[in-house]
């Protein structure tokens, strides 16, 4: 059919035709916003998931739904061993800027910038004064305010205070960030700090989390009542209904549609997870010659889109990996697709478990695997084992 009209998307974080299955962390989010328009203690949220099951996507959503409102966002994405004063900062730069044109007080919003900028240049890794350390603000640096030199006082109080900027215009502030797990462990728990104090003063600013299905527990080692401050939100793989779903809305939109083995073929192939429906459902429709798509049709593209995933997707994260992270790999990959105990890769490896700890740790912080309980541990991304399992030795 005509690839020009094609609606699917897959890609990182490309927004996908239809976001299926996702309503109820949808309401959820909705109820969220609103109660914390009512000053009503509400939880910060964070989304857990494996690769490409659509966090990026979901946390788009929430983000629009906050705009709405109209709240104003910034979003930080995580790296390891990077603190998050600078990104926090800039984030909520952006986010107050947005508010400023809006605010009826300028000495608020400059007041504001004041702490800001004497936050922002509290972070260690810029030089004193430069543009990246200033933010480019030019009113004063305030001070006594955020600017302890603490992360967790300043944290606390520059959320307190921009939350406060928000409240004025009866709006709120929404936070994002991206690849939680990354954030280094002083900052987790400075972050956690202030999110306990947002909730307890009822401030309008809400921070949502999204992460690798191990990020709870990087967020109770550094705190142990995390689990009372975040609504965790597990993100996975489509259910039948939701991925035929994610297919069929907008083919229709464009007049076409799936015969029920199509979507039966489909939903083998994707297994339901997200990227992949995404993925063979673009192949699928260039291959198809008319409306209905039929089994024949995800026939002939399956292995096309097997092939173009077994490059961009899985290929590209394979290179990522040095030889011994690979040989760590394809020893889990052999013991199957469950999560397996580390102790049992070492015996596949024929090697002791100290001597191979070091290829799992940096596979952990390159985000290729993660431990789903302690000693046990498996791939982030799904199909990952399938993947090594059928290449050549
Ligand atoms: N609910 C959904 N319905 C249909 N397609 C989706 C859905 N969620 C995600 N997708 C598609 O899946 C792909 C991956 O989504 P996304 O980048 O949000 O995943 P992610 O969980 O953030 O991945 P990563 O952990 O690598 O950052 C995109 O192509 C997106 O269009
Ligand atoms: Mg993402």
């Amino acid at each position: 059919m005509d690839p020009v009209r094609n609606p699917y998307a897959p890609g990182a974080g490309q927004r996908p035709p239809e976001l299926a299955g996702r309503d109820r962390e949808i309401a959820q989010f909705e109820v969220v916003l609103e109660r914390i328009a009512r000053h009503r203690p509400e939880r910060s949220i964070v989304l857990t998931g494996r690769r490409d099951v659509g966090k990026t996507v979901l946390r788009t959503r929430f983000r629009s739904m906050a705009r709405q409102r109209l709240w104003v966002t910034g979003k930080i994405e995580a790296r390891p061993e990077q603190s998050i004063r600078r990104p926090v900062a800039s984030a909520l730069h952006m986010a107050v800027r947005e508010l400023a044109p809006r605010h009826r007080a300028p000495e608020r919003i400059d007041h504001f910038l004041g702490v800001l900028k004497a936050f922002s240049m509290r972070s260690p890794a810029t030089p004193k004064g430069s543009v990246s350390a200033t933010l480019g603000i030019d009113v004063p640096a305030a001070r006594g305010r955020a600017d302890s030199g603490d992360l967790e006082i300043d944290l606390t109080e520059l959320l307190t205070d921009a939350a406060s900027v928000a409240a004025d215009l009866g709006v709120g502030i929404a936070l994002f960030i991206d690849e939680m797990q990354d954030v280094p462990a002083p900052d987790v728990s400075a972050l956690c700090a202030a999110c306990h104090e947002l909730s307890q003063s009822g401030g309008p600013l809400i921070v949502v989390g999204a992460g690798l299905p191990h990020l709870p527990s990087v967020l109770s080692a550094s705190k142990s009542y995390s689990e009372r401050l975040f609504r965790y939100a597990s993100i996975d793989r489509l259910d039948r209904p939701a991925a035929d779903y994610a297919l069929l809305a907008p083919a229709r939109r464009e007049g076409a549609d799936f015969e029920a083995d199509a979507l039966d073929a489909l939903y083998a192939a994707a297994d339901g997870y997200p990227y992949f429906v995404q993925a063979y459902g673009k192949v699928t429709w260039d291959v198809a010659a008319a409306s209905p798509v039929t089994a024949k049709d995800v026939q002939v593209a399956g292995p096309v889109a097997a092939g173009e995933l077994a490059v961009g997707f899985f290929g590209s994260r394979y290179e990522r990996a040095t030889p011994a992270e690979r040989e760590y790999m394809r020893a889990m990959a052999v013991l199957g697709d469950d999560p397996v105990q580390t102790a049992q890769v070492a015996e596949e490896l024929g090697r002791k478990p100290s001597s191979v700890s070091p290829a799992r740790d940096s596979l952990i912080k390159k985000g290729l695997i993660y431990s789903s309980e302690r000693g046990l541990i498996a791939f982030t991304v799904p199909h990952f084992g399938r993947f090594l399992r059928a290449q050549p030795a």
